[in-house]
């Protein structure tokens, strides 16, 4: 498995914001789309190009434009759906799918209650976005249910993870390359990643 750290010092500056519990749901929000439209900018380094030409005012211009698959965004309900605006500013044509889950308080495995993916799934690149990366359980069934449908080639994009989800990832989907802002220490006995930012879907939604 491959892991891309992107901490870029603009992100690491919004990552201080958002870790500290005085931050409240409107800055959250915004600082977690921020830091989700940076890391993509690296996420999305590979994208294939091709040559055409235009014309500058000046003169012919050979450029260089996005070409190969389209793109589709897939946000993991609820704390997932932060990701997507800030990504979107980037490739406002890609398609977004989301996958519901959330995690059983006993036992942290998740559960999926929603699934609607772009018809044309397997076709596309797939960017798989979920904020936090605990035990990795809800990463791990989205990429299987991806998988089943046909997708290859999925970028996982997690702003904050545990070395205890990266394990699991590379154990159940060791093709997949995740990307992150930030690897913290350990979970707590509560499956919370630790130092975190405490609950995501809860900061960004006012839930608590
Ligand atoms: C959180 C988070 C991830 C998941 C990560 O979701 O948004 O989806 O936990 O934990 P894992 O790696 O141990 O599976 P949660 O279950 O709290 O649901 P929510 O986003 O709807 O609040
Ligand atoms: N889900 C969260 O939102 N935060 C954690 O620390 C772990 C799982």
């Amino acid at each position: 498995m491959r892991i891309t750290l992107v901490d870029h010092p603009l992100i690491q500056h919004k990552l201080a914001h958002i870790r500290d519990k005085n931050t409240g749901s409107k800055d959250f929000r915004e600082l977690m789309s921020e830091v989700s439209l940076l890391m993509a900018y690296e996420a999305m380094r590979d994208l294939e190009l091709e040559e055409k030409e235009v014309e500058t005012p000046v003169a012919r211009a050979r450029v260089r434009v996005l070409s190969g698959k389209k793109l589709a965004l897939v946000a993991i309900l609820r704390a997932g759906l932060v990701m997507v605006d800030g990504i979107l500013k980037l490739v406002p044509a890609a398609r977004v799918g989301h996958i519901g889950l959330y995690r059983d308080p006993e036992t942290l495995s998740p559960v999926q209650y929603y699934a609607k993916l772009p018809s044309d799934i397997a076709e596309r690149r797939v960017f798989l976005l979920d904020p936090m990366l605990a035990t990795g359980g809800s990463a791990s069934h989205a990429l299987a249910l991806l998988k089943e449908k046909g997708a290859t080639g999925i970028k996982l994009m997690s702003i904050i993870a545990a070395p205890e989800g990266l394990e699991r990832i590379a154990r159940d989907h060791p093709e997949t390359e995740v990307v992150v802002a930030a690897v913290d220490e350990r979970l707590n006995d509560h499956g919370y990643i630790v130092p975190g930012l405490g609950d995501a879907g809860d900061r960004i939604y006012g839930t608590k």
